[in-house]
This record gives C-alpha cells, sequence and structure tokens, in this order.
C-alpha cells in the first residue's frame, strides 16, 4: 500500500489508472478504523479495480467546542488494518494542504444541511460537504462509498453530486454493530464502563420504534417518536438530542408512515454525543 501525502501525487495515482481503463473506488474516512469503515473498504475493493481510502480529521466539520482536537488518531495501526485489507493507496493530506492561506471556497447543500445533526452541530455539513467535494476532485473516483450511521451525510453528499454534475456513483452501506447493538463509531472510546453499558440503549429505542411500525402496525409518526424518547428517558443518564421520523429521500418529517421512512435519533450520554438509525419499511 502506498501512503500519499501530496496532493498532486494523489491525482498522478489516479490519472494513469484510468488512463489504463481501470475503475477506482474511494471510501473517505477520519481514520480510527474499525469494522464499520472496512465494511466499505470491502464493498470498494468488490466492486473497484482500485481502492483510494482518505484518512483526514477535517477542522472544517467541527465546531468550536466540539471535539476536533481529541478527535481518536492511530494512524500505524490503521496503516497496518488498511495494508492487510488490500487497500493500494492511503490517502492522508495535511490541514495545511488541504486548506492553504486564502482559503476562500465553500460547499452549501442548502435546507438538507439545516436540520437534525445540522442544527445541533452548525457548520458542520458545509465542513463535510466541502472536504468530500475537494477529496472527489482530487481523487477522481467512479465509486464513493458511505455508511448509513450517518445517514443525513449521505443524503447531502448524493444532493451535491447530482447538483454539481460530479461523476462518482456513491453508494450506502449498512450500519455495522457491536455485538450489544452499539453502532461502531471512532467515538464510542469516550464512553465510561459505565456509559458504554448504557449506550446500547439508543439502538433499543429505534428498534421498539421499528416493532411498533413493523409488527403492530403503528403508522402515526407521532405516536413512534413519543415511544422511542419515553424508552430513551427511562434512562436519566440519557439526554435526548432529536428523535426524528423522515422521509429518507428529503429529511422532512412524516405524519402518517407509508412506504420507507428514517427513524433517526441523537443522545448525549454524559459528554458525548451518539447517532443512529434505522429504515421502517411499510408495505
Ligand atoms: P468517519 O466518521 O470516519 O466515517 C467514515 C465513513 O464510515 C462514513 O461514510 C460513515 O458513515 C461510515 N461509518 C461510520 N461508522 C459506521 C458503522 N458503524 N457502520 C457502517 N459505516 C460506518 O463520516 C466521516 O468520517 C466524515 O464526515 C467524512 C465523510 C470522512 C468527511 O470528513
Amino acid at each position: 500500500m502506498e501512503i500519499v501525502r501530496r496532493i498532486p501525487r494523489m491525482k498522478e495515482i489516479v490519472r494513469d489508472w484510468h488512463r489504463q481503463g481501470r475503475t477506482v473506488g474511494f471510501v473517505p474516512t477520519m481514520g480510527y478504523l474499525h469494522e464499520g469503515h472496512l465494511s466499505l473498504v470491502r464493498e470498494s475493493k468488490r466492486m473497484a479495480d482500485h481502492t483510494v481510502v482518505s484518512i483526514f480529521v477535517n477542522p472544517l466539520q467541527f465546531g468550536p467546542h466540539e471535539d476536533y482536537d481529541r478527535y481518536p488518531r492511530d494512524l500505524d495501526r490503521d496503516v497496518e488494518i488498511l495494508s492487510r485489507e488490500g487497500v493500494d493507496v492511503l490517502f492522508y493530506p495535511s490541514a495545511e494542504d488541504m486548506y492553504p492561506p486564502g482559503y476562500r471556497t465553500y460547499v452549501e447543500v442548502e435546507g438538507l444541511s439545516q436540520k437534525w445533526e445540522g442544527a445541533s452541530r452548525p457548520g458542520h455539513f458545509r465542513g463535510v460537504a466541502t472536504v468530500v467535494c475537494k477529496l472527489f476532485n482530487i481523487v477522481q473516483p467512479d465509486y464513493a462509498f458511505f455508511g448509513q450511521k450517518d445517514a443525513q451525510q449521505f443524503v447531502i453528499i448524493r444532493r451535491m453530486v447530482e447538483d454539481l454534475n460530479m461523476n462518482v456513483e456513491v453508494i450506502q452501506l449498512p450500519i455495522v454493530r457491536e455485538s450489544d447493538g452499539l453502532a461502531m463509531s471512532s467515538r464510542n472510546v469516550y464512553l465510561s464502563p459505565e456509559e458504554r453499558a448504557i449506550a446500547p440503549r439508543l439502538y433499543q429505542a429505534l428498534q421498539l420504534g421499528q416493532r411498533l411500525v413493523q409488527e403492530e402496525g403503528e403508522r402515526d409518526a407521532a405516536k413512534v417518536v413519543e415511544a422511542v424518547r419515553s424508552f430513551l428517558a427511562q434512562e436519566p443518564r440519557i439526554r435526548v438530542d432529536y428523535v426524528a421520523l423522515v422521509d429518507p429521500q428529503d429529511l422532512e418529517p412524516v405524519e402518517t408512515i407509508r412506504g420507507r421512512a428514517l427513524l433517526a435519533a441523537a443522545i448525549y450520554l454524559g459528554s458525548t454525543r451518539l447517532i443512529d438509525n434505522v429504515i421502517l419499511n411499510v408495505k
């Protein structure tokens, strides 16, 4: 595996692959890799001739009081994991090269970026859309892989790709979970042992909502949201940020559940913010 730090070198490698008629799969990450990331890497290896993974803790998507400085990092371990997976290139740019002095251009996906996660994290999706746009321009992938874990992020990136006529097919893959149901996340290391024991309640609450809809026939979104909220409220150390039952295309709240809907939630456990979601499927 080649580790590439400089943007021109990354462009050169991909230019050569494309000249040879090879396809390129791309998995953007912030590192501290887990099985969720690796599910994306494996699908890229399956679909494309070459796979590029990026590790870049993007300062632009962190708010002033968020965890940019203490975001977990372990490059040596990530390099070992990605080599073992047979990744062709790890792209690991510096913040100085990505945002040099004089940097002025940002990508705003209006509306979609301001609700739910965006309401709690102003500027977050502007940072995500901007860095993903830059990474797509540098890596020029044929396919790019994202997790359903960050469902709103995927909706925003898909919108950006369509609106800006980007030549990349974006693909979403299911959430990979720990054996007790907690969605894998680099941020799970922030949890104390006590918080870690409580954390699976988030997924349990979403499953409760899913059962209400898919097994008990509940179609009133407000009732489902209320049931999820009151389950979470049973644990005093959980503070609910939002519980949302939305259309998976435009993220607008639904009143009556028909077809597919997204049930998503964010909670605080101590100072750690956790997100998770499930798809509701009504025939
Ligand atoms: P990061 O949080 O490192 O996640 C990288 C990719 O892995 C995202 O597409 C995310 O949805 C996916 N992922 C994370 N946890 C997962 C899980 N448990 N199961 C399946 N997929 C999972 O998301 C980002 O980085 C950044 O915002 C980025 C897109 C790289 C832009 O900076």
